[in-house]
């Protein structure tokens, strides 16, 4: 392969107003600050697994605006390969409108503009670079067409799937059968059951990840926040401890944890150890603001708690 993960899905540059709480309907709140940064799912994606060390291309479009300029810029200062980021003219780039709270918790309205004409012809046009992946990861801020295409075109190169299905869309059963793994929030795995007319099994986390492996997926990554991840893999149920850590914001949080996901299997680990990876990056991620200037390189990452020294070994 010349590249561990190619990454189909959106940019968008984020306009982030920091507030003391999220405005109610009818209401208006003053920002302390407002920040402009590259974002978007799947570029954020891009850039995580890149900064760890991932020979990473992005699949996506942006208009010909300056935002354009700024994410792609972004991505190519990470090193990621932007061969296949197209410019669209007719459009402009997507935007996120995202307020952070003090509790670090944000709410997005997405414009998905450019990211909204990403079609399967793009998928056809970079049928080289999919063909040269370990991984291919998905994102749905992009039409689910395109999606069910990209699916299918790593799944002809032999290229493993890892499918964040967020928003939460409906997808054809055969490209659900092919998410190894698919990967959402407990909030996310609670929807697709509900869709689905599936009851909860209880509390939500490895019963939820089951349940969904129980939807065709050939396994399932339920990511809880701070309380870790929940996996379920063949016949193998694993609860993640989570990393303790004040957030700041999470922004991005849950795409630093699937492209980190994408790159250690890209580097051959097991599902339970490429998640606990995960847990580390994305536990990092919320300790900082924004999403893309919050993930670490490498080096940067914290060991995992309660690594140690070996005695003799100081
Ligand atoms: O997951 C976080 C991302 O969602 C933001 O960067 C924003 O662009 C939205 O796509
Ligand atoms: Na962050």
């Amino acid at each position: 392969s010349t590249v561990d993960l190619v990454v189909v899905g959106s940019l968008n540059v984020d306009l982030t107003a920091r507030v003391a709480r999220h405005p109610m309907p009818g209401e208006t709140v003053r920002a302390a600050e407002l920040t402009t940064c590259a974002g978007g799912k799947g570029a954020n994606q891009a850039v995580a697994a890149a900064r760890l060390g991932a020979r990473t291309a992005m699949i996506g479009r942006v208009g010909t605006d300056a935002h354009a300029d700024t994410l792609l810029e972004a991505l190519r200062t990470d090193g990621v390969d932007t061969t296949h980021t197209v410019h669209d003219s007719d459009t402009p780039t997507g935007t996120a409108l995202i307020t952070v709270a003090n509790t670090g918790e944000n709410s997005i309205v997405v414009s998905a503009a450019a990211n909204a004409r990403l079609s399967p012809e793009d998928i056809a046009d970079a049928h080289s670079l999919i063909g040269s992946a370990r991984v291919v990861s998905l994102v749905l801020e992009i039409p689910v067409d395109t999606v069910v295409a990209a699916s299918r075109a790593a799944r002809s190169a032999a290229a493993r799937v890892v499918l964040n299905l967020s928003p939460v869309l409906d997808l054809p059963e055969d490209v659900l059968a092919l998410a190894d793994p698919l990967i959402v929030n407990e909030h996310e795995a609670r929807e697709i059951l509900h869709r689905s007319g599936t009851p909860p099994t209880g509390p939500s986390g490895t019963g939820d990840a089951v349940a969904l492996r129980g939807l065709g997926a050939r396994s399932a990554v339920v990511t809880l926040g701070g309380d870790g991840a929940a996996v379920a893999e063949g016949d193998h149920t694993e609860h993640i401890p989570g990393v303790v850590v004040e957030a700041v914001d999470t922004t991005g949080a849950g795409d630093a944890f699937a492209a980190t996901v994408a790159w250690r299997l890209s580097q051959g680990d097991a599902l339970p150890d490429a998640a606990r990876w995960a847990t580390r990056v994305s536990a990092h991620s919320v300790q900082h603001p924004g999403a893309q200037p919050s993930y670490p390189m490498l080096h940067a990452l914290p060991e995992p708690a309660g690594s140690r020294t070996l005695p003799g070994n100081a």
